[in-house]
């Protein structure tokens, strides 16, 4: 017989869910707290997960509300990645070659910066092919190429960086070892089997960073634009016979592994891709 039919209700006190969430501006629409909560029902984890609109002039404050709040967990959004470093107590030397921060964990009262991006961009290319000698290309020269390109050089793929600011392309090719850089009109010239766009062209709207007649049949092209789900670009990559994958997967294997690195749990991914889908 419970203790609720005896008529000695035990009421068990639960600690209150660990906080944990995302820091953004403009806050907008984040798929990520649809992406983690369904990750932490699924896994039975008392934890819940919020977006935290914080503006420049935030950051600060919002870093030393996560101390005294003891907020185990934050993801990092625009704009907030580069800048956020310099309020850690560590930053973990990928992140830190990467030059941008999208993770921060709270171990024994100091705050650790690391990077997930890359890890997301080199499972989702996976998905479609292996990255070793590739000759890959990668459109744009922002945060996110930056981690595109380090996870390219990391997997010994060849990596062309095109920027619309070819200086940008010039200095992040120097510095994160890729082979070489230009424009995106160069593309027509340029033989490839891998091509990520990290640039926002196409984010709600019709248009491509590239012309499609430069896209090669064969090839696989990743966009980092998630809306809409099929952009333009994608849509042009399969009227040419390449392989195409959506900004969705970056993203979802990003979360991922976010969720490792703060829990040690394999995280559902059916589940967050789902979450990710119907939000
Ligand atoms: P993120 O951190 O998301 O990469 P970012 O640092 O602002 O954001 O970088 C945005 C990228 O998109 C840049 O490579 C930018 O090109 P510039 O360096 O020339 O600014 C690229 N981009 C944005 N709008 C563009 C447009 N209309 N045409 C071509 N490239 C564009």
């Amino acid at each position: 017989m419970s203790r609720a039919e005896q008529g000695r209700l035990t009421v068990v006190p639960r600690p209150p869910p660990d906080q944990c969430g995302i820091i953004l501006h403009p806050a907008g629409h984040t798929r990520s707290p649809a992406m983690h909560n369904a990750a932490f029902a699924a896994l039975g984890l008392q934890a819940e997960y919020r977006a935290f609109d914080v503006p420049p002039e935030g950051l600060a404050d919002a870093i030393q509300s996560m101390r005294e709040r003891e907020i185990r967990q934050l993801a990092v959004s625009i704009p907030h990645k580069q800048t956020v470093m310099a309020h850690l107590d560590e930053v973990e030397p990928t992140a830190e070659q990467i030059g941008a921060v999208n993770t921060i964990t709270l171990r024994e009262n100091r705050l650790v910066g690391s990077n997930t991006d890359w890890l997301g961009a080199i499972q989702a290319l996976e998905r479609e092919t292996t990255l070793p000698g590739q000759q890959a290309v990668v459109l744009g020269a922002g945060g996110a190429a930056r981690a595109v390109v380090y996870a390219l050089c990391e997997r010994g793929a060849e990596v062309l960086v095109l920027n619309r600011t070819v200086e940008r392309a010039r200095d992040l090719c120097q510095e994160l070892g890729a082979k070489g850089f230009g424009s995106p009109d160069d593309l027509e010239e340029i033989p490839h089997s891998v091509l990520v766009n990290t640039t926002s062209v196409g984010l709600s709207s019709d248009e491509s960073p590239v012309r499609a007649t430069s896209l090669r049949a064969h090839s696989v092209v990743m966009d980092a634009v998630y809306e809409p789900a099929v952009t333009r670009l994608l849509r042009d990559a399969t009227e040419r016979g390449a392989t195409p994958i959506g900004g969705k997967w970056m993203l979802v294997y990003q979360a991922a592994h976010q969720l490792k690195l703060w829990t040690g749990l394999d995280a559902p991914l059916d589940v967050m891709a789902s979450a990710f889908d119907e939000d």
